[in-house]
């Protein structure tokens, strides 16, 4: 299982020596996601196309005596708390409390643990970093226990920490991405039927940036839910005007306009959103497959305009952001991700069009906003999550 090298996992591995004074006998890891098309959908039971980035978050465990779990972060701090008194506290200890608390459920013992957790994933910016740190713990703990639990079991006991202790009502496309999308590949996910397929990430000549607005997301949570709300009451509104709806994806694309007379505003907009970006996930998965940049990027440019003015999940840095992006030549498409009102724009950009990319941003984004620059390579779809270490093995390299 520990075939890979990765200086990350050696690096984590030597830190839980150093804070222990003994060393882990699991390192685990998981990596960020980025969604390349279906925004705001997973919830209306709709399909994403989401892909693991190179950015992980490495968890090591040691089991100890006592009935303790102590775990130390370089990003969060420390934190311990009683095994069997696993209660919600609303910080960062959550996911690791909560991750016990779904392992003990599950009728896994679980000992004393001390444990440390490391990792690049930028925080809160859309790109998945606790559904990284989730599906890391459960992976790391799963090896620790032998709990021998599959990868899409894991996933669903991640976001049961997320649903019942951490508190935020996220689905299932975070976790599924992280923890089984394949390597190379973008995961198509039903969120109905929770049904996968692997599309190959290969365009010949253009990859996928990252770009980060550094827009400080204050708002997100309650706006999420706020989305969440409406798409219910739009699903509602339907089925009361006679639609035989399960969710808002069974609105047949053809029949969007007919559907949308019975709504008021702003809840027609939201509907719409939701319907036409199932139908570009669709057009989107043809053009991965046909590998055609140019339709893939005119997608994310839909999409974007849809998550802006039809969603309203954007911000006017943002949107900047996006413009600036999308006027370079050699730029298929961008636009907003994961749950918005900030975060990272995802640009499909030529190769030969990277560097002038970069440095537009900086020039015309960055610099005059006194931000950091921060853009970050998407890769082509990362390993999923994956033990990298377990005791009895060679020290990762
Ligand atoms: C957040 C949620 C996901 C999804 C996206 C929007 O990332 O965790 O479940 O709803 O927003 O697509």
């Amino acid at each position: 299982m520990v075939e890979h090298s990765d200086p990350h996992a050696r690096r984590a591995y030597l830190l839980h020596e150093a804070q222990f004074g003994a060393p882990p006998a699991v390192v685990a890891s998981a990596p960020g996601r980025v969604n390349l098309i279906g925004e705001h959908v997973d919830y209306c039971g709709g399909w994403v196309l989401p892909m693991a980035i190179p950015n992980r978050t490495y968890v090591t465990f040691q089991a100890v005596p006592g009935r303790e779990c102590r775990m130390f972060s370089s990003r969060l701090g420390e934190i311990a708390f009683p095994i069997e008194r696993p209660e919600r506290t609303g910080d960062w200890a959550d996911y690791v409390r909560g991750t016990v608390r779904e392992f003990v459920e599950r009728g896994l013992r679980v000992p004393g643990l001390v444990g440390s957790i490391t990792g690049d994933v930028p925080l809160g910016g859309g790109l998945s970093s606790s559904a990284s740190l989730d599906v890391a713990l459960a992976t790391a703990l799963n090896a620790l226990v032998g709990g021998a639990l599959e990868p899409d079991q894991l996933a669903r006991l991640a976001q049961a920490v997320e649903n019942r202790t951490v508190g935020v009502a996220c689905g299932l496309m975070d976790p599924m991405a992280v923890a089984v999308a394949g390597e190379g590949e973008a995961l198509l996910l039903d969120c109905r039927t929770g049904a996968t397929e692997g599309v190959p990430v290969q365009f010949e000549a253009a990859s996928f940036l990252l770009a980060d607005s550094r827009v400080p997301r204050a708002l997100a949570g309650s706006k999420y839910n706020e989305r969440r709300e409406e798409t219910a009451r739009g699903l509602a509104a339907l089925v009361e005007a006679g639609w035989p709806l399960r969710d808002l994806r069974d609105v047949p694309f053809e029949r969007l306009d007919e559907a949308l007379g019975s709504l008021a505003p702003p809840i027609d907009r939201r509907v719409r959103h939701v319907v036409s970006e199932c139908q570009r996930v669709r057009e989107a998965v043809a053009a991965l497959r046909a590998g055609d940049a140019a339709r893939f990027g005119a997608l994310l440019d839909a999409s974007h305009a849809s998550l802006r003015d039809d969603f309203e999940v954007s911000h006017p840095d943002v949107d900047e952001l996006v413009a600036l992006a999308r006027v370079v030549p050699g730029v298929h498409g961008a636009r907003v991700t994961g749950a918005g009102f900030g975060g990272f724009v995802l640009v499909l950009v030529s190769a030969d069009a990277r560097q002038r990319l970069a440095d537009e941003l900086v020039v015309k984004y960055y610099q005059p906003r006194g931000r950091g620059p921060s853009i970050l390579d998407a890769g082509r779809g990362s390993p999923p999550a994956r033990v990298d270490y377990e005791s009895g093995r060679d020290l990762p390299h």
